[in-house]
């Protein structure tokens, strides 16, 4: 099993909300996930993409591939790669977050979102264990 995880900032003409916003991607990533046998978690918030892709090493580089072609985003910048034995989020094709409402507490609690967004547009190192923990948070608040 493979994790992935990279930051990205959406174009300058994508709008979330239009045919071709999120709703298209999460469309697109649930069929094309389960078949791939892919779980994750998509978070989007002022232009910045945050995701987790999991699965097989092999299925999850090809769909970043197709991914980091994708005009809808640019100056991707991957976080994390890594083996695990455990997925997150082992029945989401792709979990989504806009980060509204008590869900920005989650992440802020881990790493305000503004380090990460400012970092991450600086070119800092950003800590990747951090960014993964907050998927871990998504996880246990969706448990509890
Ligand atoms: C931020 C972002 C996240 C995406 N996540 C996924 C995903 O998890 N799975 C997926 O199949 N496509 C995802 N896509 C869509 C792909 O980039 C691509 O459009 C899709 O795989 C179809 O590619 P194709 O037309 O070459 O087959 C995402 C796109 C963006 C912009």
């Amino acid at each position: 099993m493979y994790q992935l995880i990279y930051l990205s900032h959406a174009s300058d003409d994508f709008d979330p909300y239009g045919d071709k916003g999120i709703q298209s991607i999460l469309q697109t990533a649930s069929m094309t996930n389960s078949m791939n046998d892919i779980t994750g978690m998509l978070i989007y918030r002022n232009h910045i993409f945050l995701q987790l892709l999991e699965g097989g090493e092999a299925e999850v580089k090809a769909i970043y591939e197709k991914i980091k072609k994708d005009p809808r985003h640019k100056d991707i910048k991957t976080i994390l790669t890594q083996d695990t034995d455990k997925r997150v989020f082992p029945t989401w094709s792709m979990a989504y977050s806009d980060l509204e409402g008590r869900e920005i507490d989650l992440v802020n609690e881990v790493m305000p979102w503004d380090q990460i967004v400012t970092d991450f547009k600086a070119g800092k190192h950003i800590e990747n264990k951090k960014i993964l923990s907050i998927f871990l948070r998504f996880k246990y608040n969706q448990a509890a």
